[in-house]
């Protein structure tokens, strides 16, 4: 079974809002990335829009052919927007204004009233629910009595380590993956994800989807969008690829 991509187009919109311009548009480059191979598009609704808008989620449903994945906070007001423009998938992300990108998974155990009921509500609405977690079996044992279908593990802690610690963070991922499998969750992971570590975590077996974004938005200043994706399409299955020896 291949992993599939999706990708995070979050920071062609932070090009954009960087001038206030209409370009560059992130709903074009989302065309550019399905045309290169992406099996998704991702974007993440920041409480403080500080790159997508609401309107390129809106304008972006319309035109995704592949699945639209709307990554956000668990908030009434956020939930309502998703009940509203219907994206084929959700996945809920913690949120701190002050924070540069996402740091640390979502609290699930610890939030877990306001984290099952935005489930149930986005359920009522038909769309699909992931939880974006730290590969604890506890953040994962609550995701799963929270009635998420999905976990996305959070794979930063692996992206920022080096050495003996970046096989420590794997050999969490590797387990997180594994018990939540195991418990009936579907498997995904990302962020901080790169062409360089990205094959050790497509490796691993019960792992089905991969969110990229920074990484390939930076690569295509250099290479161009549609390569860039190619290129990180070819790093995950040369990673997932059965070994010869
Ligand atoms: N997955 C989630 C839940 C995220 O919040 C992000 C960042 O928006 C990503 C994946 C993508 O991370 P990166 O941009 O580092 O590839």
């Amino acid at each position: 079974m291949t992993v599939r991509l999706h990708v995070n187009v979050d920071h062609v919109a932070t090009l954009r809002q960087a001038r206030g311009t209409r370009y560059p548009d992130p709903v074009a480059a989302a065309t550019v990335c399905e045309l290169a191979g992406a099996d998704g598009i991702t974007v993440h609704l920041r409480e403080d829009r500080r790159h997508i808008q609401d309107r390129d989620v809106v304008v972006l449903r319309e035109t995704v052919g592949t699945l639209l994945n709307l990554e956000m906070a668990a908030t009434d007001a956020m939930v309502a927007f998703a009940a509203r423009v219907r994206p084929d998938l959700v996945t809920l992300v913690p949120e701190k204004r002050e924070e540069r990108t996402t740091e640390g998974g979502l609290d699930v155990a610890g939030s877990f009233d306001l984290v099952r009921s935005a489930v149930a509500r986005l359920h009522d609405a038909g769309i699909v629910t992931s939880l974006f977690v730290d590969p604890s079996r506890t953040q994962i044992d609550a995701s799963r009595r929270a009635g998420a279908a999905i976990v996305e593990l959070h794979t930063g802690d692996y992206a920022n380590a080096r050495g003996a610690g970046a096989a420590t963070e794997l050999a969490r991922l590797v387990d997180g993956a594994a018990h939540a499998w195991s418990s009936g969750l579907r498997v995904a992971a990302g962020h901080g994800l790169t062409l360089r570590n990205v094959g050790a975590v497509a490796a691993i077996v019960s792992v089905e989807e991969l969110n990229i974004g920074h990484a390939i938005v930076a690569d295509s200043v250099l290479v161009g969008l549609a390569e860039a994706v190619r290129r990180m399409r070819a790093a995950i299955d040369a990673g997932r690829a059965p070994r010869s020896s």
